[in-house]
């Protein structure tokens, strides 16, 4: 079985893991056998855009669609503003191939410990399901009155029935294959209410100056709550609940054990999953898949991490995000055993105090790869 992987390594880091996942995936397929990766490379980062003038060249999305999966490092470079970098590579592609579940587990691996303290194995065991292609990121929005003293930015979070109804489907599933069959869902429906969108009023007697369109309304987070309760009631052996975001930031430190499955919004959800990683020992070691689920198009796997500007070129960078976003890959495109063995790979070494700084550890990227590699001869 030959598997074909687009590889874009991006910036900073993201070219130090995704050579070490490149790595680790090659000794995998050649100790099991019976499957093989064809990886290519592209090329498309930050230092390129600023020679060059693009990421993606303009075909860049066809030549993504060749491919079984595309395994993406991370995209930010402190010479390209933020929302340039993300909006011509990493959104676009989501949102092109139809990636609209980003799937973020977080658990305690062996040998791993928590800021929370004592923390065991199943008192950390959660899937965040984040909503990857619309919401707080649907890129809707403008600005007016630039560079005056008067600018009105606005940044439109888009909720459609659509949208939601797949995500909440694909959350309820992930929750019901799953030991506990609890899921909780998150927004801030409270404060951002559903309002009839698009609607603006103009004011006079305006805060913002006078003479400027203010929103009416808000966002359709209480459609979110509308839906779930919906398709609830096609899961009745799922338990629910709902949370608001920031009591959900003060449960999952202080009742960690109470949260199994989650799903959240684009921007909530990926601020959880920045916190849920944390918790469970360092952001260096989670992984996420962006899945188009109708598998009409490729999906994308990448740690959760960004390209990490402060250790970047320092070969340090903790490669364990990246091996397990590796192995949702390997598990994705159909290789269950390699995938379980690559995931006890990696923690038979976490087990074994072969860790980088960021886990408490003293072994840099190459070493932590090295003793992946030796593991999986050794499975
Ligand atoms: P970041 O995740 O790159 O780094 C946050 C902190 O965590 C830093 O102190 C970093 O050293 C540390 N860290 C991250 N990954 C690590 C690893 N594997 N091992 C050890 N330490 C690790 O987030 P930050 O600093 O906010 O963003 C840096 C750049 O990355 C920005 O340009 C941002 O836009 C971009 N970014 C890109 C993402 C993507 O490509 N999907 C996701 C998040 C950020
Ligand atoms: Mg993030």
């Amino acid at each position: 079985r030959l598997h074909r992987i687009a590889c874009i390594p991006g910036d900073g880091i993201g070219v130090d893991i995704t050579d070490a996942a490149i790595r680790v995936l090659t000794t995998l397929s050649s100790t099991l056998g019976g499957f093989e990766f064809d990886f290519t490379t592209f090329d498309w980062s930050s230092d390129n855009y600023l020679s060059r003038g693009y990421y993606m060249p303009s075909d860049g999305l066809s030549q993504l669609r060749a491919f079984d999966a595309i395994y993406f490092g991370a995209v930010g470079s402190p010479a390209v503003p933020d929302h340039i970098s993300l909006w011509s590579l990493i959104l676009p592609i989501r949102k092109a191939l139809n990636q609209y579940v980003n799937v973020r587990p977080t658990r305690m691996l062996q040998g791993v410990k928590s800021p929370l303290g004592e923390c065991a194995t199943e008192d950390l065991d959660w899937v965040i399901v984040r909503e990857n292609s619309e919401g707080e990121y649907s890129g809707q929005g403008g600005v007016s009155h630039e560079d005056t003293a008067h600018a009105v930015a606005t940044e439109v979070s888009v909720f459609t029935q659509v949208g939601i109804e797949r995500i909440m489907r694909f959350a309820f599933e992930t929750a019901k294959g799953r030991p506990r069959k609890k899921l909780t869902m998150v927004t801030k429906s409270n404060a951002q209410r559903h309002g009839k969108f698009p609607h603006l009023i103009p004011t006079e007697e305006s805060v913002l100056g006078g003479f400027f369109l203010v929103a009416h309304g808000g966002l359709g987070m209480v459609l979110w709550d509308k839906v779930f309760y919906e398709v609830a009631k096609d899961y009745p052996d799922v338990e629910i609940d709902k949370m608001l975001v920031d009591a959900m930031t003060v449960r999952m430190v202080l009742h960690p054990k109470t949260l199994d499955t989650i799903v959240a919004t684009n921007l909530h959800a990926d601020i959880l999953s920045d916190l849920a990683a944390a918790l469970s020992g360092s952001i260096g070691i989670a992984p996420s898949s962006n899945l188009d689920p109708t598998r009409a198009n490729p999906s994308m796997f990448e740690p959760i991490h960004g390209s990490a500007p402060d250790i970047a070129g320092k070969g340090i960078a903790n490669p364990v995000g990246a091996f397990w976003s590796a192995a949702e890959m390997v598990r994705w495109v159909g290789e269950e055993k390699a995938a379980d063995g690559l995931m006890k790979a990696i923690e038979n070494v976490t087990a074994r105090g072969v860790k980088t700084k960021d886990l408490g550890g003293s072994e840099d990227t190459k070493g932590v790869t090295d003793a992946v590699c030796q593991e999986i001869e050794d499975l």
